[in-house]
């Protein structure tokens, strides 16, 4: 089998840690998540993963999380299956094909072009699935996506890598182009992002640093005219953290009886239109 090389480093480099910890989850037995492609496309990738910084409880997090987004998208496509999707700062995640949306659905996997180089060497073309490889701060980045119908935005790890300017513009322009749409996204605290390089073993071993801390989605509401939040979980109400390793628990229900922890990384809801 040939095997694909990885010259990330930075942000770019963060999905691989991501990509990893979905797959190392997704060996174990009865997985939050079950995902194949993720499995596939480590075996595939000629790069030393254990250098991610990612271990066992970091894993079942990444999982976690990507399960949430997962069923969060699901339900917003069962809702409108004629929408497009834009799956922004996707990495190697196969969420368009974990969750194999309808033919009515045009899906938009957009990352940095070294990473959908990368991504289109991995994944096969498929029907209604377009790759886009470029900036989500590009002004022209939603040139050639039909704006004519409502859009899906999920950003599952991404918008804490943008500066405040950017990231406002980037939600500026969707509110903008599109009639109507729904977001599903995180952010992690100004807090989380001067401590990243602590508390995170694999923005650590990237060499990234995290740019926009978002204190909540009031703070979005604000930026963006017209975005208005649903539902805003912070990372000890996500569905499953109980499977956590028994020491870990401990220390997170210890965080998580501080506000200024328990808010550290966010995943909110919203819509606009
Ligand atoms: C932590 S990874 C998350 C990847 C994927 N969402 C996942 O959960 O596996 C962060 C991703 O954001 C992407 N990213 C960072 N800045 C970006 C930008 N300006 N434009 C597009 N993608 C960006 C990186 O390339 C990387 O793939």
């Amino acid at each position: 089998m040939d095997r694909e090389r990885a010259d990330l480093t930075g942000a770019p480099a963060t999905m691989l840690a991501t990509l990893y910890g979905r797959a190392l989850h997704s060996r174990t037995a009865n997985p939050v998540l079950h995902d194949p492609y993720a499995e596939e496309a480590v075996r595939r990738i000629d790069h030393d993963f254990a250098a991610t910084g990612l271990r066992g409880n970091d894993a079942l997090s990444v999982a976690l999380r990507g399960r949430l987004f997962d069923d969060l998208t699901a339900v917003r496509l069962a809702a409108n299956p004629d929408v497009v999707v834009l799956h922004l700062g996707c990495g190697l995640d196969s969420r368009g094909r974990r969750l194999d949306p309808p033919p009515s659905v045009e899906w938009y996997d957009i990352d940095l072009p070294e990473v959908i180089d990368l991504r289109e060497r991995i994944y096969p073309a498929r029907p209604h699935h377009h790759v886009l490889g470029a900036s989500v701060t590009a002004p022209d980045l939603l040139d050639g996506i039909p704006g004519d119908r409502p859009v899906l935005v999920v950003a599952e790890g991404l918008l804490m890598y943008l500066t405040e300017a950017d990231g406002t513009a980037l939600l500026r322009r969707i509110t903008e182009h599109f009639p109507a749409g729904h977001l599903i996204c995180d952010v992690q605290s100004p807090l989380a992002t001067r401590w990243a390089h602590l508390l995170n073993g694999a923005v650590r071993a990237a060499g990234a640093r995290l740019t926009w801390g978002v204190r909540g989605g009031a703070e979005l509401e604000r930026a963006v005219p017209g975005l208005v939040l649903d539902e805003e979980r912070t990372f000890f109400d996500v569905p499953g953290l109980e499977r956590v390793h028994p020491a870990y628990r401990a220390l997170l229900r210890g965080m998580g009886g501080i506000p200024a922890l328990r808010r550290l990384a966010l995943i909110l809801t919203m819509h606009f239109g």
